[in-house]
């Protein structure tokens, strides 16, 4: 077993080579389209960006070439097999190829990505005897040693972490936009206590912010929301803004507590009365979960300011009966 992962991260490194070397052939389109997103040439070779053809077999061929079996270029997921006529031939065709690593710099699967609009704009490798989606974060091989104060920032996409990266920014990881999982946020607790999440603006983003606090606030990270003004991602906001102001963004993000309440609010309509009282009581849900007495006092008042309702009767209703012993 020990064996076999040796040689499927071989067969990985050995496929992003041959990408990145795609990339750097003549004028490719891949380069094109990554210079047009604004990556230099550095960048583009730090994170071995790279390019797959317009084939069927090129990347199957040149790995049979090295002497590689199919059958494992199959289970690395880098060929698909149709039993109907016995076909095999290269999942990646004609995209621009990110290598994902490992934390220690292994490259372990691919995301790649269209140059058009054509759907699905990203494919990735499936899980594989070296890859787990659930366990991995993308760009930790990068960031982990860029991390101060234990902070860490979560964005959603590649293209997210290597603007971002490129800018300057470099305490981040990527969750691929899947929702965090309990693995990745305990991955993330090994090397952070504070999780700022920066993911896109729009309503997927919105509810995969909200799963990511439950999840990493339940391990006890401190967790915060940037507010990425009118762009719909952070590698929107840093090219149309620049790094100070991304900086500036970090320094102002919201506590997870506030942003919970404040999105709680948007469903509510606060000129009508019993909407108002319907939102404190699902206010109080909120401030229910929390255990610190100051916590409780501050965002008991942020509610009651939002409302003009007393504090006095948001604490009853959070802490009914036991009010008085509060
Ligand atoms: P987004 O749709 O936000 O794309 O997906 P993006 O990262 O901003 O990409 P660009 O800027 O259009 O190039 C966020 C992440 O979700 C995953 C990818 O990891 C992507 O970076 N994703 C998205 C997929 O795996 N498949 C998809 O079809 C779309
Ligand atoms: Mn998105
Ligand atoms: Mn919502
Ligand atoms: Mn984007
Ligand atoms: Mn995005």
């Amino acid at each position: 077993r020990m064996e076999k992962s040796k040689k499927y991260q071989d067969i990985h490194l050995e496929a992003a080579r041959f990408y990145f070397a795609n990339l750097l052939k003549g004028k490719n389109p891949g380069y094109d389209y990554l210079r047009k997103r604004g990556l230099d040439d550095k960048t583009i070779k730090k994170f071995g960006l790279g390019f797959s053809q317009k084939s069927w077999n090129e990347l199957m061929d040149y790995l049979l070439s090295k002497g590689y079996d199919k059958q494992d270029l199959v289970q690395c997921g880098l060929v698909n097999h149709k039993s109907e006529g016995n076909k095999y031939y290269d999942r990646f065709r004609n995209r621009v190829m990110f290598p994902i690593f490992d934390y220690r710099g292994n490259v372990i699967g691919f995301g790649g990505r269209v140059l058009d609009d054509s759907l699905p704009k990203y494919l990735n490798s499936p899980d594989s005897l070296i890859f787990n989606k659930r366990y991995n974060l993308y760009g930790l091989n990068f960031s982990r040693k860029n991390i101060v104060d234990r902070t860490i920032i979560l964005v959603e996409g590649y293209m997210d972490l290597i603007s971002l990266f490129q800018y300057g920014v470099r305490n981040v990881v990527a969750t691929l936009g899947t929702a965090l999982t309990e693995q990745q946020g305990n991955l993330i607790k090994r090397y952070a206590d504070t999780a700022i999440i920066s993911y896109d603006s729009d309503e997927a983003g919105i509810k995969a912010t909200l799963r990511a606090i439950e999840i990493l606030s339940k391990i006890g990270i401190n967790v915060k929301v940037i507010n990425l003004k009118d762009c719909k991602d952070p590698d929107e906001f840093v090219r149309k803004y620049g790094l100070e102001e991304y900086k500036k963004a970090i320094g102002d993000s919201t506590h997870y507590i506030k942003f919970r309440i404040d999105h709680l609010k948007k469903s509510f309509n606060l000129q009508k009365d019993e909407e108002r009282v319907k939102f404190a009581k699902e206010a109080s849900k909120i401030i229910k979960e929390l255990k610190s007495p100051v916590e409780v006092d501050y965002y008991t008042n942020y509610i009651a300011k939002q409302i003009n309702i007393s504090t006095e009767s948001i604490k009853k209703e959070v802490y009914g009966k036991d009010y008085n012993k509060v």
